[in-house]
């Protein structure tokens, strides 16, 4: 009785800890720092608890297979979406090609042509996960609004469920088609129904938003059955 009425102290606690957190994080300017601060630890916190608690054997999408490790389901990730859903992943970046993975997260999911992950967490999930193990991908730690990187660099640059994440989405994309070379694409992914919540400030981003915003050719659009969207861009 007195461990049940503990954990329920502990549960309601964490819950009016949660709410005044979104209360406040809600009443911050969208753009500030402050607010994006915040919103990267929910970002990590979410992380920890889906890693650490072995939820991801439940909830990943796709299923992990059995006895497949968080790295393993990670590197199949994409291979499984181009076969379940016709996505032609392989046509939009080349066995040879630099990439650039804007907010890959605790790591990559593309393992096409030579990667560098890129993402302001990258130090933290280093933390939940060992990034070194991930020997195909080069981890950086850098927003996407200002890259510690050369212009016309990459041949592709792809970044999946970030752009409604960041502080200034436009600053985002003119620094992705900056690293990109001439001839690059920039593959902007995104939910096209927003989870809301103080992680994602800016979920009004949708295809009309980024015709707009975006200098270059939009040359493919798809979308996939989890409420994905990806627009593929062609710089030159
Ligand atoms: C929902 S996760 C997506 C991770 C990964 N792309 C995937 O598809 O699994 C969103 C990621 O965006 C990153 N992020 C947030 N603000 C960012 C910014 N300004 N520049 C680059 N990445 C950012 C977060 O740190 C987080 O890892």
């Amino acid at each position: 009785m007195l461990d049940w009425l503990k954990k329920r102290y502990w549960r309601l606690r964490e819950w009016a800890r949660q709410d005044a957190r979104d209360w406040l994080i809600e009443r911050l300017p969208r753009q500030s720092r402050l607010r994006w601060r915040a919103a990267q630890q929910e970002e990590l916190d979410w992380w920890r608890r889906f890693l650490e608690s072995g939820r991801w054997r439940e909830h990943a999408d796709p299923k992990p297979l059995p006895g497949e490790t968080w790295l393993e389901h990670r590197r199949s990730v994409m291979g499984r979406w181009q076969a379940d859903f016709d996505l032609p992943l392989s046509d939009w970046i080349g066995q040879d090609d630099l990439v650039l993975d804007l907010g890959c997260g605790p790591y990559s999911l593309v393992r096409q042509g030579r990667v560098i992950g890129l993402d302001p967490l990258a130090g933290r999930y280093g933390e939940l996960v060992d990034l070194a193990a991930d020997r195909d991908v080069t981890y950086v730690a850098a927003s996407g609004e200002s890259l510690p990187l050369a212009d016309e660099r990459f041949d592709v640059v792809w970044s999946r469920n970030v752009i409604d994440h960041v502080r200034d989405p436009a600053a985002f994309v003119a620094e992705a088609m900056r690293v990109l070379r001439a001839s690059g694409r920039f593959l902007l992914t995104f939910d096209v129904v927003s989870e809301g919540g103080v992680a994602h400030p800016h979920g009004y981003i949708d295809e009309t938003w980024v015709r707009r915003t975006v200098r270059g050719r939009i040359i493919g659009t798809y979308r996939w059955p989890s409420d994905e969207m990806m627009v593929v861009v062609q710089k030159g």
